[in-house]
């Protein structure tokens, strides 16, 4: 839809994500945005149906969190990590510590859930380099994402990650299907007997596969693939990035499969969706590993602004809503509407799968055209991002009933007029 552009808004200086910047059309301007809502510089609004990459888990402007970031900035917005302490971060990590299962005890701040999962691959290798092995490759599944720096997208599928063009420059990794099947998990049991004395850890984005095509996989597969790791000798690494903080329902997806990885990654919804923060957090085996009388043996890692103070108020104050608002129970209820008001696509001959998983609601096209149907979606209001052959829902936890029913219809129109349109 056309809309007068502000003056600042070209595409003189700025390079766009995941764009071909030859072909692009000006992204729409946004001046506010509040609970479900994204109000653009014209007064048009969109209900968010994707959250701003599934980080806005509480709405955006959150009041609780306005007024903590707000007050942590008269105080104290940043200063360095290294050698100087404050309370905001040394305070969020022990509420983590707290809320992550079992003894995942010992969290390391950064700024990015790419940085967060190279932070730990290389923990994994340390960790075995100090057992004396050298062990140099990561297991990974198709259809996995795990970020867009050198290890995280060399831990991504290669033929879903969007990296094709970086395919010299990539760290050879063992890639497995999630093992579901009885001969995908002989096969997943086949490849770590084969490899896995040169494998530091296996990683995996647990239950819900993401941008590698919003795939889910049951809470008895990740138990069998803890259980195929401590069989094998293996550390877990769980991406749970995009699934951490409720999304799958619960407050962790591990927590499903009553799973305790070796190293959890989070990041995206961590402060709320409000400032950029992530964490890796290691279980008591893992950090004493580094332990030694050597500075050699350290964990060598150390990003200028890791545990920024203002974003750390922004999670600790995202935690508080997570305790003081019935979050986990709006998860329930909306995974509840999504299959309602879904399950008539699937009749469509256009769809071939609708599946629900938490906050998480996927219509399936047969093609891979999905890409098309975003600037139909803005004309009805809503602001989603379908991509490949999928038409995704991941829209604030707490959306109200009423915002969630206009995000289902417009999938519906849009996806039905899709289908109608191919017949
Ligand atoms: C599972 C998972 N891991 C890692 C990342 C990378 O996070 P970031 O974009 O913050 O680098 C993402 C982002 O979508 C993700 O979904």
């Amino acid at each position: 839809m056309p809309f007068a552009a502000p003056s600042w808004l070209t595409l003189d200086h700025v390079w766009l994500p995941y764009t071909q910047m030859a072909a692009t059309t000006l992204p729409l301007p946004v001046v506010a945005a509040a609970g479900s809502c994204i109000t653009l510089a014209d007064g048009r609004t969109l209900i968010d149906g994707i959250a701003s990459w599934w980080t806005a888990c509480h709405g955006y402007n959150h009041p609780h969190i306005r007024a903590a970031v707000a007050a942590q900035l008269e105080q104290l917005p940043h200063v360095m990590f290294a050698g100087l302490a404050h309370e905001p971060g040394y305070e969020l990590a022990a509420r983590l510590a707290r809320l992550l299962p079992g003894d995942l005890n010992h969290v390391f701040f950064s700024e990015s859930g790419s940085v967060a999962v190279e932070v730990a691959l290389k923990m994994a290798v340390q960790f075995w380099r100090r057992q004396g092995q050298d062990r140099h490759r990561f297991l990974a599944f198709r259809h996995g994402y795990h970020g867009d720096t050198l290890g995280a997208f060399s831990v991504t599928d290669p033929a879903t990650g969007f990296h094709a063009a970086l395919a010299a420059y990539r760290v050879p990794q063992h890639f497995a299907d999630i093992p579901v099947t009885l001969a995908q998990r002989a096969e997943f049991e086949r490849l770590l007997a084969a490899h896995g004395s040169e494998i530091a850890a296996v990683i995996i984005e647990p239950l819900v596969q993401g941008a590698g095509g919003m795939r889910f996989h049951c809470a008895d597969t990740l138990a069998f693939i803890r259980a195929a790791c401590d069989r094998h000798g293996l550390l877990l690494i769980a991406d749970e990035i995009m699934t951490g903080f409720g999304r799958t329902g619960t407050l962790f997806a591990s927590e499903q499969a009553a799973i305790v990885p070796d190293i959890i990654c989070l990041s995206k919804a961590l402060t709320g969706g409000t400032l950029p923060l992530a964490a890796t957090v290691a279980t008591e085996q893992v950090f004493t590993a580094f332990q030694s009388p050597s500075v050699d043996d350290a964990f060598m890692h150390g990003p200028t602004f890791m545990g920024n103070p203002l974003a750390c108020a922004a999670a600790n104050a995202s935690l508080d809503l997570f305790e003081s608002e019935p979050r986990l129970a709006q998860v329930a209820a909306m995974a509840a509407q999504l299959e309602r008001e879904l399950a008539p696509l699937q009749e469509l001959p256009g769809v071939v799968d609708v599946r629900v998983m938490g906050g998480i609601g996927v219509v399936q096209l047969a093609t891979g055209e999905a890409s098309t149907l975003r600037g139909a979606f803005i004309e009805r209001g809503v602001w989603l991002r379908p991509f490949g052959n999928i038409v995704y829902l991941a829209p604030p936890l707490n959306i109200e009933h009423a915002d969630l029913a206009a995000l289902t219809g417009a999938v519906v129109d849009v996806v039905s007029n899709a289908s109608n349109t191919h017949d």
